[in-house]
């Protein structure tokens, strides 16, 4: 990776940001997870295939959706915070952001992290290469003095690279409550591979859902413009566009269920009737009962004694914890344990 230049305003746009494709059997994988899920006894399917240019771009509209309060209230947390975030990262360190979507709100924490020291390096990490330049081009427009490594990859690869960027000081950003697609063990597992990327000085600010009434929650995975179906069901067009697949999308239905034992809400795809779905490039024939689903995502929601869990299973203190006005959303700075 290159270092940040003296002057970053120097340099052009293009100048200003590398592209790193960590991660080339994205495309592989989805035939053989179609195939798998699909001829699995209970039918499921990765919730990292809604990513592709259509699915990121029915997310940003999710976030603006009156019942989805989890992306204003962690930017309501980050208005509040944002200086004295930035203040607990080390001079000259780089921002790093799991996950980054469009990343509007890391506008916030780039204004407070320009105001102490430039340039700025980012570095988002996100599945989704169309979004990652996309947004790194606006980014770039709009601030002179930020250069940014944008590395397209799933989190693995993506940690991966950042193990060997070992002596880069950084700031960790892992927003939007993006831990809830993980099991909870899982989670623990990846912030432990999160907290071997660290150095004693850098930090860790993750986003967290916080448990809440089923009604709230919901509401929030069932939207009532049905967005949030939409964004569910594109799984099935980019089956219908890119393995020859013929699912009816008006013979299936969106459902998201809380599910308060297990403290996540469950995401399924629910065939209305009986019917027999082909998917060309697969050879493969999947029958559909009526009523029955495909699950496909789980958001998983932690009380505050949960999340203190999570992070010392991973070798993790927390810092400090914010929460919104509502006591809906957290946001949680974290440390290496040994720091
Ligand atoms: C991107 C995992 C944080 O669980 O809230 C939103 C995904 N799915 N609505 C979430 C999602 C349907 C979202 N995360």
């Amino acid at each position: 990776m290159r270092r940040p230049a003296a002057s970053a305003s120097a340099l052009s746009e293009d100048e200003r940001l590398t592209l790193v494709e960590a991660d080339r059997r994205l495309r592989d994988d989805f035939a053989s997870d179609v195939r798998a899920g699909l001829t699995a006894v209970n039918k499921t399917l990765p919730c990292r295939y809604l990513y592709d240019a259509a699915g990121s771009h029915l997310f940003e509209a999710i976030c603006d959706l009156p019942e989805y309060y989890l992306t204003r209230a962690e930017l309501s947390i980050l208005a509040e915070r944002a200086d004295e975030i930035a203040a607990t990262a080390v001079d000259g360190a780089a921002l790093v952001e799991l996950g980054s979507g469009s990343a509007t709100k890391t506008r916030i924490l780039i204004d407070a992290m320009l105001r102490r020291s430039k340039p700025l390096r980012y570095v988002p990490i996100d599945i989704s290469r169309s979004m990652l330049e996309e947004s790194s081009r606006a980014l770039l427009a709009d601030y002179d003095d930020l250069e940014i490594t944008a590395v397209a990859a799933e989190y693995r690869a993506g940690l991966r690279l950042l193990r060997r960027e070992r002596e880069m000081r950084k700031l960790i950003l892992w927003l939007g409550s993006n831990v809830g697609n993980f099991g909870r063990r899982d989670a623990a597992k990846f912030l432990a591979g999160v907290r071997a990327t660290m150095a004693p000085g850098d930090r860790l600010l993750v986003g967290i859902d916080l448990r809440k009434s089923r009604e709230v929650l919901e509401a929030a995975y069932d939207d009532a413009a049905g967005v949030t179906g939409r964004f569910n069901l594109n799984l099935l067009q980019r089956i219908n566009r890119e393995l020859g697949g013929d699912f009816d999308l008006g013979a299936f239905r969106h459902r998201a269920r809380w599910n308060e034992r297990l403290g996540r809400v469950e995401m399924r795809i629910v065939s209305q009737a009986r019917q027999r779905v082909t998917v060309a490039q697969l050879d493969l024939d999947v029958v559909f009962e009526a009523g029955e689903g495909i699950y496909t995502e789980s958001s998983y929601k932690y009380s505050p004694d949960e999340i203190d869990r999570l992070a010392r299973a991973a070798g993790l203190v927390i810092e400090e914890r914010w929460l919104d006005a509502k006591e809906r959303y957290s946001l949680n700075r974290m440390a290496p344990q040994s720091a």
